[in-house]
């Protein structure tokens, strides 16, 4: 595998073409953003963590039977994919209550939430990823009904899977983003699962083990970022 030319560079990783046209390369990235980009900052080894951690939890993910995106780790700092057709919506579930939806609903932060909630976003950073409904997804052609169905189901399988792997860490899964994608006509997991897109508490202590560290200015994110990776066996350079 020869990996070729830049394909499309996000806010934390860039994309890359290779000789296989079914795969491409994913490098994660030191920048770190938050509020759409408007807060961005270089973290040191937070690409090697980010790449390392992903590739566990992925690795996780297809032992439990789900279909990811995932083929393998490169380097450091480098992840080998399959290249999908992405859904443009991001699926959110809560476990707890936080983020945008203490803002939105005026509810306390730290709530249990029985059941978990799902809400999809747009991906659209101009309107600012607005919240959209199945119906609104079908209705504009960016999935059919079966995938979303099939995005809500991984979405909680993952949150069964994760959940506990999380607990036996001493850790609790406040929330996270998934994205979906195409591949070969199957509906496969893409994008990435790191503490850049979720929020991760201390069990015990509720200290904050995500990237709400950066968005709230706490310090110690890359820090934070290892401490959940070790805690859960992953091995970084
Ligand atoms: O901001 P909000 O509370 O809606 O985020 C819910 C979860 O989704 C958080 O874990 C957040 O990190 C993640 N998220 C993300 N990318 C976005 C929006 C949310 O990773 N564009």
């Amino acid at each position: 595998m020869e990996k070729r030319n830049e394909l499309y560079r996000g806010k934390a990783k860039t994309v890359y073409t290779t000789d296989d046209p079914s795969r491409l390369v994913l490098e994660f990235r030191n920048d770190t953003s938050a509020f759409d980009g408007e807060k961005v900052e270089q973290l040191e080894d937070k690409g090697m963590v980010n790449n390392r951690f992903n590739h566990f939890i992925m690795t996780q993910l297809e032992n439990a039977g789900i279909p990811t995106q995932l083929d393998e780790l490169l380097s450091d700092t480098e992840s080998l994919v399959k290249k999908l057709d992405m859904i443009p919506v991001e699926c959110v579930v809560r476990n707890v209550a936080a983020g945008s939806l203490v803002r939105r609903l005026g509810v306390e932060e730290g709530k249990t939430l029985n059941p978990p909630t799902f809400e999809f976003f747009l991906k659209n950073d101009a309107l600012h990823d607005p919240m959209v409904n199945e119906y609104h997804i079908e209705a504009f052609g960016w999935a059919t009904k079966d995938q979303i169905a099939q995005m809500k189901e991984l979405t909680f399988k993952v949150n069964s899977v994760l959940k506990s792997l999380f607990e036996q860490a001493g850790l609790l899964l406040v929330d996270y983003k998934l994205e979906f994608g195409v591949f070969d006509g199957q509906l496969v997991l893409g994008d990435e699962f790191t503490p850049d897109g979720c929020r991760l508490w201390d069990a015990d202590t509720r200290e904050k083990l995500d990237k709400d560290r950066f968005r709230q200015g706490l310090g110690g994110v890359v820090e934070a970022y290892k401490e959940v990776g070790q805690r859960l066996g992953v091995k970084f350079s």
